[in-house]
């Protein structure tokens, strides 16, 4: 297994596995549902990223093909927080013939290096509660729960 950066070619097998990560999301909650125009909104948002000093996005090779791939970047906080500069792990995905072993942990341990050169002390992410196997994940790399995020659905798609 090779894991390399993501060039603008990788960008449709990249929206393959994305639409992956996002249908199994949607089953985990709803509020989680992507819109039509998924697949052409990603693209733009991955173009850009793919130029960005701030963003790393992270492809794995096997068998002459992309199994999976991870999003990090930089991001701040309000200018009120003594550290405002962290890390934030945006995606992580492995296509299903292909897990445990161990690409998940490779593309996040590239990602955190990436982040440790570009001086980041934070790395922060969000995972979907009932996602059992990505919080073993994280907490497998050392990663703890700090926060939790609440939902109220007044309407829409969101309720459940
Ligand atoms: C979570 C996910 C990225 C793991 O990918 P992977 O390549 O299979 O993970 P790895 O093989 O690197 O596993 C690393 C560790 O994570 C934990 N882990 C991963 N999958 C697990 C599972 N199904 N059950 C329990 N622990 C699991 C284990 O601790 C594992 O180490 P081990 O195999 O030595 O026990 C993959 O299941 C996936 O793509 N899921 C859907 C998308 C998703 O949830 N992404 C994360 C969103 S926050």
């Amino acid at each position: 297994m090779e894991i390399t950066p993501a060039r603008a070619q990788d960008i449709d097998a990249i929206l393959d596995l994305w639409g992956e990560l996002a249908a199994f999301h949607a089953d985990l909650d709803p509020a989680f549902t992507p819109a039509a125009g998924w697949r052409a909104a990603y693209a733009g948002y991955l173009a850009t990223l793919l130029g960005r000093p701030d963003a790393r996005v992270l492809v794995a090779h096997q068998e002459g093909r992309i199994v999976g791939y991870g999003v990090a970047r930089i991001t701040f906080l309000p200018p009120f927080f003594a550290e405002r500069r962290r890390g934030f792990i945006q995606d992580v995905f492995t296509n299903q013939g292909y897990r445990r072993r161990g690409i998940a942990r490779r593309l996040v341990s590239d990602l955190l290096a990436w982040l440790r050169e570009e001086t980041v002390a934070t790395v922060e992410l969000t995972v979907a509660i009932n996602n059992k196997e990505a919080i073993r994940l994280w907490e497998s790399l050392g990663f703890r729960p700090y926060m939790q995020h609440f939902k109220l659905a007044l309407a829409g798609p969101g309720g459940r």
